[in-house]
Protein backbone atom coordinates (compact mmCIF):
# COMPACT_ATOMS: atom_id res chain seq x y z
CA UNK A 1 0.00 0.00 0.00
CA UNK A 2 1.52 3.43 -0.73
CA UNK A 3 2.23 5.20 2.20
CA UNK A 4 3.04 8.85 2.73
CA UNK A 5 6.53 9.91 3.48
CA UNK A 6 7.04 10.87 7.01
CA UNK A 7 7.99 14.58 7.06
CA UNK A 8 11.62 14.06 6.38
CA UNK A 9 13.57 15.32 9.09
CA UNK A 10 16.42 17.59 9.54
CA UNK A 11 19.40 14.59 9.94
CA UNK A 12 17.50 12.29 8.28
CA UNK A 13 17.52 10.87 5.27
CA UNK A 14 14.69 10.63 1.81
CA UNK A 15 14.59 9.52 -1.69
CA UNK A 16 16.22 10.85 -4.38
CA UNK A 17 16.30 8.34 -7.39
CA UNK A 18 17.37 4.84 -6.57
CA UNK A 19 19.47 6.50 -3.30
CA UNK A 20 18.23 7.32 -0.31
CA UNK A 21 20.16 11.22 0.44
CA UNK A 22 20.30 13.69 3.30
CA UNK A 23 17.50 16.13 3.64
CA UNK A 24 19.52 18.60 3.56
CA UNK A 25 21.11 17.56 0.08
CA UNK A 26 18.03 16.72 -1.75
CA UNK A 27 16.82 19.95 -2.42
CA UNK A 28 20.16 20.97 -3.74
CA UNK A 29 20.09 17.93 -5.68
CA UNK A 30 16.70 18.31 -7.40
CA UNK A 31 17.69 22.18 -7.71
CA UNK A 32 21.12 20.83 -9.62
CA UNK A 33 18.90 19.18 -11.77
CA UNK A 34 16.81 21.75 -13.20
CA UNK A 35 19.94 23.97 -13.62
CA UNK A 36 21.03 21.41 -16.19
CA UNK A 37 17.70 21.32 -18.11
CA UNK A 38 16.46 25.01 -17.85
CA UNK A 39 17.54 25.99 -21.25
CA UNK A 40 15.76 22.83 -22.79
CA UNK A 41 13.00 22.45 -20.94
CA UNK A 42 10.39 23.78 -22.90
CA UNK A 43 11.38 21.30 -25.89
CA UNK A 44 11.65 18.12 -23.57
CA UNK A 45 8.21 19.06 -21.92
CA UNK A 46 6.73 19.55 -25.55
CA UNK A 47 8.81 16.30 -26.84
CA UNK A 48 6.99 14.18 -24.00
CA UNK A 49 3.74 15.26 -23.73
CA UNK A 50 3.31 15.36 -27.34
CA UNK A 51 2.53 18.88 -26.78
CA UNK A 52 -0.40 17.47 -24.99
CA UNK A 53 0.97 19.88 -21.64
CA UNK A 54 -0.30 22.93 -23.22
CA UNK A 55 -4.17 21.89 -23.03
CA UNK A 56 -3.60 20.53 -19.98
CA UNK A 57 -2.38 23.67 -18.44
CA UNK A 58 -5.52 25.64 -20.19
CA UNK A 59 -7.59 23.44 -18.18
CA UNK A 60 -5.67 23.96 -15.09
CA UNK A 61 -5.78 27.84 -15.45
CA UNK A 62 -9.91 27.32 -16.22
CA UNK A 63 -10.88 25.58 -13.02
CA UNK A 64 -8.38 27.83 -10.57
CA UNK A 65 -10.89 30.31 -11.35
CA UNK A 66 -8.82 33.59 -11.48
CA UNK A 67 -10.42 36.87 -11.99
CA UNK A 68 -9.27 40.12 -13.07
CA UNK A 69 -7.58 42.32 -10.71
CA UNK A 70 -6.70 39.26 -8.07
CA UNK A 71 -3.29 38.61 -6.97
CA UNK A 72 -2.13 35.26 -7.51
CA UNK A 73 1.00 32.97 -7.13
CA UNK A 74 2.32 30.32 -9.38
CA UNK A 75 4.60 28.03 -7.19
CA UNK A 76 7.48 25.69 -8.87
CA UNK A 77 6.15 27.93 -12.23
CA UNK A 78 9.38 26.94 -13.96
CA UNK A 79 9.64 28.91 -17.33
CA UNK A 80 6.25 30.67 -16.30
CA UNK A 81 3.66 28.79 -18.65
CA UNK A 82 1.14 28.75 -16.19
CA UNK A 83 2.46 32.46 -15.35
CA UNK A 84 1.83 33.73 -18.56
CA UNK A 85 -1.95 32.63 -18.84
CA UNK A 86 -2.86 33.83 -15.15
CA UNK A 87 -1.36 37.06 -16.25
CA UNK A 88 -3.53 37.87 -19.38
CA UNK A 89 -6.45 36.33 -16.73
CA UNK A 90 -5.70 38.90 -13.42
CA UNK A 91 -4.97 41.80 -16.15
CA UNK A 92 -3.68 45.22 -15.46
CA UNK A 93 -5.39 45.49 -12.04
CA UNK A 94 -3.73 41.91 -10.34
CA UNK A 95 -0.77 40.30 -10.04
CA UNK A 96 1.27 37.41 -10.71
CA UNK A 97 4.17 35.76 -8.61
CA UNK A 98 5.46 33.36 -10.29
CA UNK A 99 8.01 31.74 -8.33
CA UNK A 100 10.78 28.54 -8.28
CA UNK A 101 13.51 27.29 -6.31
CA UNK A 102 15.92 27.32 -9.27
CA UNK A 103 17.26 30.36 -10.63
CA UNK A 104 18.08 29.14 -14.08
CA UNK A 105 14.16 28.01 -14.69
CA UNK A 106 13.28 31.28 -13.26
CA UNK A 107 15.46 33.10 -15.70
CA UNK A 108 13.94 31.52 -18.51
CA UNK A 109 11.06 32.32 -17.41
CA UNK A 110 11.51 35.86 -17.10
CA UNK A 111 12.80 36.15 -20.42
CA UNK A 112 9.74 34.79 -21.94
CA UNK A 113 7.71 36.82 -20.26
CA UNK A 114 9.00 39.50 -21.38
CA UNK A 115 9.50 38.55 -25.16
CA UNK A 116 5.82 38.13 -24.93
CA UNK A 117 5.50 41.68 -24.03
CA UNK A 118 3.90 39.94 -20.31
CA UNK A 119 5.58 42.89 -18.32
CA UNK A 120 3.55 45.21 -15.68
CA UNK A 121 1.71 42.33 -13.48
CA UNK A 122 4.32 39.52 -13.14
CA UNK A 123 7.09 40.01 -9.82
CA UNK A 124 9.40 36.60 -9.67
CA UNK A 125 10.39 35.16 -6.49
CA UNK A 126 13.16 33.10 -5.79
CA UNK A 127 11.93 30.90 -3.10
CA UNK A 128 11.34 26.65 -1.78
CA UNK A 129 7.51 25.59 -1.78
CA UNK A 130 8.58 24.87 1.66
CA UNK A 131 9.16 28.02 2.93
CA UNK A 132 7.36 30.64 1.43
CA UNK A 133 8.61 34.40 2.06
CA UNK A 134 4.79 35.87 1.78
CA UNK A 135 2.48 36.97 4.46
CA UNK A 136 -0.47 34.75 5.48
CA UNK A 137 -3.59 34.77 3.02
CA UNK A 138 -1.79 37.36 0.97
CA UNK A 139 -2.98 35.36 -1.92
CA UNK A 140 -6.45 34.68 -4.15
CA UNK A 141 -5.03 31.65 -5.74
CA UNK A 142 -2.17 29.16 -5.37
CA UNK A 143 -1.07 26.73 -7.93
CA UNK A 144 1.61 24.07 -8.48
CA UNK A 145 1.71 22.79 -11.72
CA UNK A 146 3.88 19.54 -12.43
CA UNK A 147 5.82 20.66 -9.44
CA UNK A 148 4.78 19.13 -6.20
CA UNK A 149 6.53 15.82 -7.13
CA UNK A 150 10.26 17.53 -6.90
CA UNK A 151 9.61 18.89 -3.17
CA UNK A 152 11.23 17.25 -0.50
CA UNK A 153 8.55 18.02 1.91
CA UNK A 154 5.55 17.76 0.40
CA UNK A 155 3.00 17.89 3.04
CA UNK A 156 5.64 21.13 4.08
CA UNK A 157 5.36 22.80 1.09
CA UNK A 158 1.34 22.39 1.27
CA UNK A 159 0.96 23.46 4.82
CA UNK A 160 2.81 26.77 3.16
CA UNK A 161 -0.06 26.73 -0.05
CA UNK A 162 -2.68 27.30 2.34
CA UNK A 163 -0.96 29.43 4.48
CA UNK A 164 -0.41 32.05 1.80
CA UNK A 165 -4.29 31.59 0.62
CA UNK A 166 -7.20 33.88 1.83
CA UNK A 167 -9.73 32.57 3.11
CA UNK A 168 -12.37 31.69 0.20
CA UNK A 169 -9.28 31.47 -2.02
CA UNK A 170 -8.36 28.46 -4.41
CA UNK A 171 -5.22 25.85 -4.34
CA UNK A 172 -4.64 24.09 -7.32
CA UNK A 173 -2.19 21.07 -8.16
CA UNK A 174 -1.82 19.17 -11.07
CA UNK A 175 0.34 15.87 -11.64
CA UNK A 176 0.22 13.11 -13.86
CA UNK A 177 -2.27 10.01 -12.45
CA UNK A 178 -0.13 7.82 -10.84
CA UNK A 179 -3.08 5.47 -10.86
CA UNK A 180 -2.78 5.18 -14.75
CA UNK A 181 -0.10 2.53 -15.55
CA UNK A 182 2.14 5.15 -18.13
CA UNK A 183 2.18 7.23 -15.45
CA UNK A 184 3.93 4.41 -12.92
CA UNK A 185 6.46 4.14 -15.78
CA UNK A 186 6.95 8.47 -15.99
CA UNK A 187 6.84 7.54 -12.34
CA UNK A 188 9.85 5.40 -12.38
CA UNK A 189 12.08 6.95 -14.86
CA UNK A 190 11.88 10.22 -13.74
CA UNK A 191 12.36 8.43 -10.28
CA UNK A 192 15.64 6.71 -11.74
CA UNK A 193 17.24 9.06 -14.51
CA UNK A 194 15.66 12.43 -14.52
CA UNK A 195 13.87 14.59 -12.13
CA UNK A 196 14.39 12.37 -8.70
CA UNK A 197 10.67 13.13 -8.27
CA UNK A 198 8.54 11.73 -6.00
CA UNK A 199 5.06 10.75 -7.15
CA UNK A 200 2.02 10.34 -5.09
CA UNK A 201 -1.66 9.35 -6.25
CA UNK A 202 -4.24 12.49 -6.24
CA UNK A 203 -6.13 10.38 -3.77
CA UNK A 204 -2.77 11.14 -1.69
CA UNK A 205 -2.52 14.78 -2.43
CA UNK A 206 -6.32 15.38 -1.38
CA UNK A 207 -5.48 13.57 1.80
CA UNK A 208 -2.45 15.89 2.69
CA UNK A 209 -4.56 18.75 1.65
CA UNK A 210 -7.65 17.90 4.11
CA UNK A 211 -5.18 17.72 6.71
CA UNK A 212 -4.81 21.52 6.55
CA UNK A 213 -8.18 21.67 7.01
CA UNK A 214 -9.30 22.22 3.54
CA UNK A 215 -12.18 20.91 1.73
CA UNK A 216 -10.63 19.39 -1.99
CA UNK A 217 -12.10 17.17 -4.85
CA UNK A 218 -10.32 15.57 -7.45
CA UNK A 219 -11.06 16.13 -11.32
CA UNK A 220 -9.10 14.14 -13.64
CA UNK A 221 -9.43 13.51 -17.33
CA UNK A 222 -9.53 9.78 -17.56
CA UNK A 223 -6.43 9.60 -18.83
CA UNK A 224 -2.95 10.65 -17.61
CA UNK A 225 -3.45 14.24 -15.44
CA UNK A 226 -5.20 14.77 -12.11
CA UNK A 227 -6.40 18.44 -10.62
CA UNK A 228 -7.01 18.61 -6.73
CA UNK A 229 -8.63 21.80 -6.49
CA UNK A 230 -9.18 23.01 -2.88
CA UNK A 231 -10.80 25.48 -1.12
CA UNK A 232 -9.73 27.25 2.10
C1 LIG B 1 8.65 19.73 -13.91
S1 LIG B 1 9.01 21.42 -13.57
C2 LIG B 1 7.43 22.18 -13.74
C3 LIG B 1 7.52 23.60 -14.20
C4 LIG B 1 6.19 24.27 -14.53
N1 LIG B 1 5.29 24.32 -13.40
C5 LIG B 1 5.50 23.61 -15.70
O1 LIG B 1 4.43 23.02 -15.51
O2 LIG B 1 6.03 23.66 -16.81
C6 LIG B 1 9.25 21.37 -11.82
C7 LIG B 1 9.76 22.66 -11.22
O3 LIG B 1 9.76 22.53 -9.80
C8 LIG B 1 10.82 23.31 -9.29
N2 LIG B 1 11.08 22.88 -7.90
C9 LIG B 1 11.63 21.72 -7.47
N3 LIG B 1 11.68 21.70 -6.13
C10 LIG B 1 11.13 22.87 -5.69
C11 LIG B 1 10.90 23.43 -4.39
N4 LIG B 1 11.23 22.77 -3.28
N5 LIG B 1 10.33 24.65 -4.33
C12 LIG B 1 9.99 25.34 -5.45
N6 LIG B 1 10.19 24.86 -6.70
C13 LIG B 1 10.75 23.63 -6.82
C14 LIG B 1 11.95 23.03 -10.27
O4 LIG B 1 12.98 23.98 -10.18
C15 LIG B 1 11.19 23.06 -11.60
O5 LIG B 1 11.20 24.33 -12.18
Amino acid sequence: MEQIDKKPRSGGTTHFGYQDVAVEDKTRLVRGVFESVAGKYDLMNDLMSFGVHRLWKRHFIAISNIHPGQRVLDLAGGTGDIAALMSKRVGSSGSVVLSDINEAMLAVGRQRMEDRGLVGNIEYSLANAEKLPFADGEFDAVTIAFGLRNVTDQPAALREMYRVLKPGGRLVIEEPDLNHKGVKLLALAEKMLLMRSHFYTPQKIWKMIASCGCSAKIENDGRYTAWVVAEK
